[in-house]
């Protein structure tokens, strides 16, 4: 599998590795455009998403609101699917929902992220270029106490009726047992070219 991993930067080496001036400059410039129409959506959705679960953990307690962690709950993911012409995704390792488990790229993406924050490097977006479609990847780390309610130790952080509610709905579920400042997984937002 040929897979084209851009960094953020428009000088990156696989870009200046292009033949030509032009298709160099057509190409930064189409990246440059993946990443911000990716940005876009990702922190949309995700200021959309952490503001949903928040009310509803407010609202409903946070065994109530194990319904609200999901993206597709969102009537924002619609709109922002609708108007950049792509698919929104959460994709997780260790998944809750067995619709965000990784395929082979996501894999490797995310192998990648694990190497780079074991090194102790700071993650960032990222896209990976297919035949058919660009996919725009960012981290999604365990950056507020509220997700180890849902995600951390099921005996210390989880309470019962929430560990209840989650396995009553998730029965295979891998997302238990994280701490504050893992990497969760990705949004994975794929553009047709
Ligand atoms: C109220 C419980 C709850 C809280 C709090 C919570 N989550 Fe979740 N999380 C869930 C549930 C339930 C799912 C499965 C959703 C679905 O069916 O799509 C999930 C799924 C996810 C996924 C998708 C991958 C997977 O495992 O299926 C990510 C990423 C995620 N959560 C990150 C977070 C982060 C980051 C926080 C903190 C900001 C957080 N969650 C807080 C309950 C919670």
């Amino acid at each position: 599998m040929a897979l084209l991993l851009l960094g953020w930067a428009c000088n990156s080496p696989t870009q200046q590795t292009t033949d030509t001036a032009s298709e160099s400059q057509t190409t930064a410039k189409a990246a440059t455009d993946f990443q911000i129409a990716g940005d876009s959506v990702a922190n949309a959705a995700q200021k959309a998403f952490v503001g949903a679960l928040m009310k509803a953990i407010n609202e409903q307690g946070t065994a109530g609101a194990v319904s609200f962690c999901n993206v597709h709950a969102l009537p924002i993911a619609d709109s922002l699917s609708q108007h950049y012409n792509c698919t929104i995704q959460r994709i997780s390792d260790h998944y809750r929902n067995p619709a965000d488990m990784p395929d082979a790229t996501d894999s490797i993406v995310i192998a990648d992220y694990q190497a780079q924050k074991t090194a102790g490097t700071v993650l960032s977006a990222r896209l990976v270029e297919q035949e058919n479609q660009v996919i725009y990847y960012k981290p999604i780390m365990v950056g507020m106490p509220t997700c180890l309610q849902c995600h951390g130790d099921p005996k210390n952080d989880i309470d019962p009726a929430t560990l209840a509610a989650i396995r009553g709905k998730y029965p295979a579920d891998l997302a238990t047992g994280y701490q504050h400042g893992d990497l969760r997984g990705v949004w994975k937002i794929a553009f047709r070219k």
